[in-house]
């Protein structure tokens, strides 16, 4: 598939068909997505192919309650887990909130790939800065992008889900987290359901400026 028609069309599948993932097609998805950059080259990613039912639906309920509550953050007005404007703890969980697709089927979800990392291999330029951190992650999710991307070419689909990364503490030790390790995502592949064909995302102008952040936007209309 072309690079930038792949860039364009790698959108979240939370639906799967049943058909199974071969081998050697995740082995490939794996083979392609390792040329992630990471700083200093530092690869730290670990992938777990979660493949016990029992396990996934352990890992899945905790990630269903992240969820839930990210619900109810959004319900109460709030940017979800928003580090900067964090919704009050006792947000009011309303009633009948939906279930999460890939959560809820769980079971049926062709391959669930835990994606862990090795704290000890970050250079985390903005960790003395007073505030919320963010370049850490910039050396994991190149390589969870390009899980998704390599998926793509090769007609699969997926989704990143960070939820269970909350539950960090009880999900360890069921996975035998090593110490010093973090739980990045927990990404479902498989055939979607539908294939997206529009993403919906700015226009260049709308996040591209020059010289300054609050500078004239690039755009070639001038
Ligand atoms: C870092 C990151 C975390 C995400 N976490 C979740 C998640 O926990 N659950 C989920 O369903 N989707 C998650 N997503 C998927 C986003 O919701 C999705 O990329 C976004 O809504 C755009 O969807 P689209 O590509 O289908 O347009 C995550 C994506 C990223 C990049």
């Amino acid at each position: 598939m072309e690079l930038s028609e792949a860039m364009r069309t790698t959108g979240a599948v939370r639906a799967f068909t049943s058909d199974p993932v071969p081998p050697e097609v995740l082995h490939r998805v794996l083979d392609d997505a390792r040329f992630a950059p990471s700083g200093g080259n530092q690869q730290g990613w670990h992938v777990t192919l979660v493949r016990d039912p029992a396990l996934r639906r352990r890992l899945a309920d905790m990630s269903a309650r992240t969820w839930e509550r990210y619900l109810a953050e959004q319900a109460a007005g709030f940017r979800a887990f928003n580090p900067l404007d964090p919704a009050p703890p006792d947000v009011e969980v309303p009633e009948g909130l939906r279930p999460h697709p890939m959560l809820e089927a769980i079971e049926d979800v062709p391959e669930v790939l835990l994606v862990t990392v090795d704290l000890r291999t970050l250079a985390v330029m903005d960790r003395d800065l007073d505030r919320f951190s963010i370049i850490g992650g910039a050396s994991l999710y190149p390589f969870v992008q390009n899980l998704l991307l390599a998926a793509r070419n090769q007609g699969l689909g997926g989704v990143v889900t960070t939820f269970l990364a909350a539950s960090e503490p009880e999900a360890g030790p069921l996975v035998g987290l090593p110490e010093g390790h973090a739980i990045a995502a927990l990404v479902g592949l498989g055939t979607p359901v539908h294939q997206v064909s529009r993403l919906r995302r700015h226009p260049v102008e709308a996040f591209t400026t020059v010289d300054r952040v609050d500078g004239p936007a690039f755009t070639l209309d001038a």
